[in-house]
């Protein structure tokens, strides 16, 4: 494979032993094969030259539903004018979903992987959840896999209203889980109130496991219940949201390996307090910052974005807020390969238009990222 020497890099972060360097030059392949000094000799078949630019890890963002059709955006005006986010509107993108056809959700995914990738997204994940039929949530587990390996079953987002409640835990548990575990990574399920309780969030992602899948949770977004236990107790990957958390859930992440996934875009888009990252952090939990993008509680595609919200209302140092979104990311797909760039990790790197990562917090809503490089191709 073809190598590429970038040099010249103002400030190199790793998220590795390599540590965060001045003054460095790379070569990558596909993969991360030489970091050192940009004034030691080197070759390659290409080279880039940064110019004095900081270059850090791609984002990994860990948590994002995708595969859907239409948008909400009178639902968000109502909400600014006053009106609370209850979730409700997830059946009103349901409906459009499953009138959507393939070619249509598609080209919607493609747009929003695109945005993505444009502000330094190297690695998504992408959740099914709006069809909430057996074809509907196969057919976007599939679809999803066009585009990323962490695709995620979320047949348990609420229940749809053409199925009464107990017989929907059946369908998703039995013949739904059944035709969408050969296209999924993960199970996730929406525990909260008016959603699945905790009882029936064990039942689905228990069933999932037994399926072969990997669980992860949406828990403590709007009440402080019983998901973020739930997660820790079968050991899931990642709670996500933890926007509510008693003393007893901080202490539970904090002596887990389960990742609390912050979504902030969610916060700022619901008008709701922004979880107390510091408080989970200063306990010694591991936190992720992902965007949630969906077209109902939080519709954006930017992790810049979300990581000037950690540092500006979550009391984040830039420098946590960024692994939080690179490293943090990584550890909540339980990925060793990306989130950072130590020698044989993927060549998934930004080029930012400015000398230090603390920019990318310092200048929101400048679009900062201007190379990105995926895998060692740069994404143009
Ligand atoms: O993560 N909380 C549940 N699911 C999404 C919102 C989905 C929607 O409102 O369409 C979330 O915020
Ligand atoms: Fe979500």
């Amino acid at each position: 494979m073809r190598s590429l020497l970038i040099t010249n890099i103002g400030e190199l972060t790793t998220h590795s032993d390599e540590g965060t360097r001045t003054d460095a030059a790379m070569i990558v392949t596909d993969r991360v094969e030489w970091i050192g000094p940009a004034t030691s000799p080197h070759a390659a078949d290409e080279i880039f030259d940064a110019q004095g630019a900081a270059v850090l890890p791609g984002f990994v963002d860990s948590h994002a539903h995708l595969v859907f059709a239409g948008d909400r955006a009178a639902e968000f005006a109502a909400r600014m004018a006053g009106e609370p986010y209850t979730g409700g509107g997830i059946r009103t993108t349901m409906a459009a979903t499953r009138a959507a056809s393939d070619a249509d959700l598609r080209s919607n995914v493609e747009r929003l992987v695109d945005e993505m990738r444009r502000q330094g997204t190297t690695t998504v994940e992408i959740k099914s959840g709006y069809g909430l039929n057996v074809p509907d949530e196969a057919r976007s587990l599939r679809l999803a896999s066009e585009f990323t390996t962490e695709t995620t079953f979320l047949g348990a987002h609420v229940v749809p209203p053409d199925v009464p409640r107990d017989s929907y835990v059946e369908l998703v548990t039995g013949p739904m889980l059944r035709a969408c575990a050969p296209h999924a990574k993960w199970v996730d399920v929406f525990c909260e109130r008016g959603a699945f309780d905790v009882d029936e969030a064990r039942t689905v992602l228990a069933a999932g496991m037994a399926e072969g899948l990997l669980p992860r949770i949406h828990a403590n977004q709007l009440t402080e219940g019983d998901g973020v236990r739930l997660a820790v107790e079968l050991g899931a990957a990642s709670a996500d949201h933890c926007t509510h958390l008693s003393a007893g859930d901080v202490a539970a992440l904090a002596g887990s390996q389960t990742v609390a996934t912050l979504l902030p875009g969610a916060e700022f888009s619901t008008r709701s307090p922004y979880p107390d990252a510091r408080r989970l952090l200063d306990a010694g939990a591991t936190v992720a910052l992902a965007t949630d993008c969906n077209p109902g509680s939080s519709y954006t595609s930017s992790m810049p974005f979300c990581v000037a919200l950690a540092v500006r209302d979550m009391r984040m140092t830039p420098a946590e807020a960024i692994w939080a979104a690179t490293a943090g990311g990584a550890r909540a797909l339980r990925r060793s390969d990306v989130g950072h760039l130590g020698i044989g990790a993927y060549a998934d790197l930004m080029v930012l238009d400015a000398p230090s990562s603390v920019h990318l917090a310092y200048r929101p809503g400048v679009p900062l990222v201007k190379e990105v490089l995926h895998k060692g191709v740069w994404v143009r």
